[in-house]
């Protein structure tokens, strides 16, 4: 068996941001409200005209992993993608990044867990890496969400939390058994799928259906039944941490750095203080991005990577929960 090891990280935002205030204009809602409960400030959205998609957002970012890596898109043996929303209802993205970035043809597989989608997309990868199977794989997590939100006082439940942006990380052999991803752990239950969904456009509910139905059909925009999800959230957080580290022989005291899913900074800081973390023991940046879902962990990681904030040798938590729902957690030894 081998280890795995992240050894190149790359991010890309697109240029538009978006202010509280400048949602204040488009529906009933106010930097106030959002800044109290989420700790949002502004958030990036793809604009009108821009070239950028999950895919093509993707490959910007994994452009960048790739040479921070050091080595070329002919080392990369296999491409993991987390998205919810892909370019296309299939192929997925990752097929994409295999004919964006002219590589060989090697395997690609999107990952559709959401919020938990960079979770599972690591975890994916670093099990090809520990059989033997390979030995680079590129793991990228990237969301285009704003061109379908419902940008109206009907959705700004909503349409004020999600952002767009991608991530991508190179993930490595290493034969340092003590370094890399030490385990990952990963859960769902698919009980509670409509307390955030997208149901439309599904093989029950096609397009001819929706054009034809009234304004009162919502089911192509997310729904999140908010409160619900938030209670779940910051439970599963706290347990799915507490198994990471229990399968280590860890405790938090051992943490250096907990990169949450930025769902929420409410969400980030209740775990925080449960596990009696210190300001510079956790990575936050939702409040310039918004929720990114599956690219979320991966930008923050990459963030907090270029600022110094994780050193050799670091205990890194990456942890995450979300629609599904699914949740799981990655312990890393940078
Ligand atoms: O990433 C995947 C996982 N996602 C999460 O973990 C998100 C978890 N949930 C949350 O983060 C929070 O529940 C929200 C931020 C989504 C909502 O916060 P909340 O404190 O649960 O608010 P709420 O939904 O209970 O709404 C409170 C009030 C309502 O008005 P009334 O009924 O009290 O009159 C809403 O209509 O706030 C109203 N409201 C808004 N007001 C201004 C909802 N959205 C907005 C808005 N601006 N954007």
């Amino acid at each position: 068996m081998y280890n795995s090891k992240i050894i190149g990280l790359g991010s890309y935002v697109p240029d538009n941001v978006v202010t509280n205030d400048e949602l204040s204009k488009m529906m009933d809602t106010n930097d106030e409200w959002i800044q109290e409960r989420t700790g949002i400030k502004e958030r990036r959205w793809v604009s009108k005209g821009s070239e950028d998609t999950s895919a093509v957002m993707g490959a910007k970012a994994a452009k960048i992993a790739i040479d921070k890596a050091g080595l070329t898109k002919d080392d990369i043996d296999f491409i993991v993608f987390a998205t919810l929303s892909p370019d296309y209802y299939f192929p997925g993205c990752g097929v994409q990044i295999q004919d964006m970035l002219d590589m060989p043809t090697i395997g690609a597989i999107d990952i559709r867990n959401q919020c938990s989608g960079f979770i599972y997309a690591l975890s994916t990868a670093d099990q090809f890496i520990k059989t033997g199977m390979y030995k680079n794989v590129l793991v990228i997590g990237a969301e285009y969400h704003s061109n379908g939100l419902d940008k109206t006082t009907r959705g700004r439940g909503v349409s004020v939390i999600f952002g767009d942006g991608a991530g991508a990380c190179v993930l490595s052999r290493t034969e340092d058994n003590n370094k890399g991803i030490l385990s990952s752990h990963l859960h769902s239950q698919g009980k509670h799928a409509d307390k955030l969904i997208v149901k439309s456009p599904s093989i029950k509910h096609w397009v001819p259906e929706i054009l034809e139905s009234t304004e009162e059909d919502t089911s192509y925009y997310p729904f999140m039944d908010g409160t619900f999800v938030f209670k779940h959230a910051v439970v599963r957080f706290s347990e799915v941490i507490m198994e990471g580290l229990a399968a280590n022989n860890l405790n938090p005291n051992d943490i250096d750095m907990f990169i949450p899913h930025q769902a929420n900074l409410r969400i980030s800081q209740f775990v925080q203080h449960k596990f009696k973390l210190k300001d510079d023991q956790i990575y936050n940046n939702i409040m310039k991005y918004g929720n990114t879902t599956a690219a979320s962990i991966i930008i923050a990681l990459t963030e907090a990577f270029e600022k110094g904030k994780i050193k050799d040798n670091d205990l890194v938590v990456l942890a995450a929960f979300g629609s599904g729902f699914t949740w799981g957690s990655v312990i890393i030894r940078w």
